[in-house]
């Protein structure tokens, strides 16, 4: 068993993936070999307890990451620990310590019913015998399929086997949870009830550290404290969501419906200095007789709002509504998306 050298539950440090494809070339029967870098030094770490999220479009380095952090997969560069053991030159006990629950519907034994699927994974597991039975219990009851477990898998719904795959990934009472995209593909209320579990019971309760991956923003938003976001295989930035947020230029937008809205008043607008961008949108329906226009401003900060509404005022604009917006995960997640 190795020295701890970490004092957080997960620490990465320049971490780097190439994989290699190979590719035959139909038209001259050449193969070519490219190198893509799916991981390219990124560093970052999470604390004990902490659900952190890893976002990103499709391609960023997401999973790779999270089957590095799983012993699944070595990386090619730098290293990374959980728990303060090395992945790579530590990784038998790694895996007593981690697990993982991908979203779609792999990893389960259909011909077999719930109870023996999560039976035979506390068997690869070591789970001590005599608490077997009790644990699978356990884990049924808690997400709710005690009645359909000695049911075959096939017969299951997909939301039951996400449900189940996510007893499998609590069966050896793992100090860190890896999800990967754990509510893909399931409806409404069951990921709801799959997020507060999570949140409930596995982090809050449990106090178990969670990295979580996710292409649903307002799921990250709900569930996450700090969050990265990759990018092409970088860590384009880290830090707490609300941080993050912050700083993002053209944070806040500023949605007005105003009336007697001329060229020239909207070209002062856009001269002003808190303003950093403005667009006027249809928008159907009319005040009396007069014609509404809708105007959506981007600014620095909400301290914008009272020059707007002034200087709209002093151009004898009438304003009939105004709506502030702050900036969510998903503007930050189009931000960062279009960097490197
Ligand atoms: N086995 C492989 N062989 C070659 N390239 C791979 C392999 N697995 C992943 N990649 C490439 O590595 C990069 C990162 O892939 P990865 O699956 O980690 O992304 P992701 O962020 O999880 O994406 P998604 O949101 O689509 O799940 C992509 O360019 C992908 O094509
Ligand atoms: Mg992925």
């Amino acid at each position: 068993m190795g020295v701890r050298r970490s004092e957080f539950a997960v620490e990465v440090r320049e971490l780097s993936r190439d994989y290699i494809s190979t590719r035959r070339n139909h038209l001259i029967g050449k193969k070519t070999t490219t190198i893509v870098k799916a991981l390219d030094h990124i560093s970052f770490e999470i604390q004990e307890g902490e659900l952190f999220g890893l976002l990103g479009p499709n391609g960023a380095g997401k999973t790779t990451t999270v089957k590095i952090l799983c012993t699944l997969l070595e990386p090619t560069g730098g290293h990374a620990f959980v728990k303060g053991y090395d992945v790579v030159k530590e990784a038998k006990h790694v895996r007593k310590i981690v697990n993982m629950v991908a979203g779609g519907e792999r990893m389960l034994y259909y011909r077999l019913t719930g109870r023996e699927n999560l039976t035979y994974f506390a068997d690869l597991y070591d789970v001590p015998r005599k608490e077997v039975a009790s644990r699978v219990n356990r884990l049924l009851e808690l997400v709710g399929l005690s009645e359909r477990a000695d049911d075959e898998v096939e017969k299951y719904s997909k939301g039951m086997k996400q449900r189940l795959q996510i007893c499998r990934g609590l069966i050896n009472e793992p100090e860190v949870l890896f999800l990967d995209e754990p509510t893909l593909g399931l409806d409404v209320s069951i990921a709801k009830d799959i997020r507060k579990f999570i949140q409930e019971k596995i982090v809050k309760e449990q106090g178990k550290t969670v990295l979580l991956t996710t292409h649903y923003m307002y799921e990250a938003e709900e569930m996450c404290d700090r969050v990265g976001f990759l990018n092409n295989g970088e860590l384009v930035a880290v830090g707490h969501s609300e941080e993050l947020k912050r700083k993002m230029p053209l944070g806040f937008s500023i949605e007005l419906l105003v009336t007697r809205l001329s060229n020239e008043t909207l070209e002062g607008l856009k001269h002003l200095e808190c303003v950093k961008k403005a667009i006027t949108t249809d928008y159907e329906g009319e005040t009396e007789d007069e014609k509404i226009d809708r105007l959506v401003i981007n600014v620095e900060s909400d301290k914008a709002v009272p020059k707007v509404l002034d200087y709209m005022s002093n151009k004898h604009c009438r304003v009939v509504a105004v709506n502030l917006r702050g900036p969510t995960l998903e503007d930050l997640f189009m931000f960062y998306a279009g960097e490197t």
